[in-house]
């Protein structure tokens, strides 16, 4: 591959730091779009989301080992730089920061960004101590970058929701924009997951947004909100989903539970198929 059709890479901070003071001196505002890579539709419409925002936007690529749990195995987590870097050339991005784990954890690193209520339940369950790996790492982009603005899809809406948190409780000045789930032409959310799906299961999985989508309608139109969830996971099994992990209707900011819906709520969901995990969600908006 001709790698000068690739683009640009820095490895270190010190770097990282020179490029985005020039950036900042010439008056341009920066974007920061966080990756683990193996990059797919999903992030470089992450790409174009944020370049309606900033003047120049870095991806970082960094497979972070502090958000994975000990049944989960970071050595097969796909590595695959140069294909990112290719496919970065057909977006808006400018940079990739792409650090080692000795250069993000240094000998003697010991500090944690913990969110401990917003992190606790649904991904939470699943993956203890998940959520203070992703914002200690998310931490340090920001504020390895001194990005201006940063984005994060909304289909990791947990995820979302403790970033925006500790970016709040820190006084972190960059902005945090949701970026806009991005789905498949039958619905399902795009997800590097899904590729472990076997064609039957993928062909099954293209319900998980409608059923979601019937839940969205119950609940707007005033319906038991206990019942829909109920009644979502019922028919998830149904469709062929080996287990569902959660369909919880909750408060778009603080994802507790509600009973009725005021203003903008959302419904938040993970079925699987065997170890697969997809994720969804959706906003719930009160007709009232
Ligand atoms: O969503 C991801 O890919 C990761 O959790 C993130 C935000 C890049 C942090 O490692």
């Amino acid at each position: 591959m001709n790698t000068s059709a690739l683009i640009p890479v820095t490895r270190t901070v010190a770097d990282l730091r020179d490029i985005v003071k020039k950036w900042h001196a010439d008056g341009l505002k920066v974007g920061l779009v966080p990756t683990m890579g193996a990059l797919h539709h999903g992030h470089l419409s992450l790409v174009n989301e944020i370049a309606s925002k900033v003047d120049k936007i870095i991806v970082s690529i960094f497979v972070n080992p502090a958000q994975f749990g000990e049944n989960e195995d970071l050595s097969k987590y796909p590595r695959q730089e140069t294909e990112d870097r290719s496919k970065l050339t057909e977006t808006q991005a400018d940079l990739v920061f792409a650090p080692s784990v000795s250069e993000m954890y240094p000998d003697g690193f010991e500090t944690k960004v913990a969110v401990p209520k917003l992190g606790k339940d649904y991904e939470g369950v699943n993956r203890p101590g998940h959520f203070e790996g992703v914002a200690t790492v998310v931490t340090k982009l920001i504020l390895q970058s001194h990005a201006d603005v940063a984005i994060f899809g909304e289909k990791d809406y947990q995820q979302l929701a403790v970033i925006r948190r500790f970016v709040k409780d820190l006084n972190i000045s960059c902005e945090i924009m949701g970026g806009t789930l991005v789905r498949e032409n039958d619905g399902l959310a795009a997800s590097s997951r899904n590729v472990y799906l076997s064609p039957k299961e993928r062909e099954t999985a293209g319900s998980f947004n409608k059923i979601l989508k019937q839940l969205v309608i119950g609940a707007e139109v005033g319906k038991n909100l206990r019942k829909l969830e109920q009644d979502a996971a019922s028919e998830l099994l149904k469709a062929g989903f080996t287990k569902v992990d959660y369909v919880s209707i909750v408060d778009k900011d603080t994802l507790l539970p509600i009973d009725k819906i005021k203003g903008e709520a959302r419904v938040i969901s993970v079925a699987r198929f065997g170890n697969v995990r997809l994720l969804d969600n959706m906003a719930i908006n009160s007709k009232e």
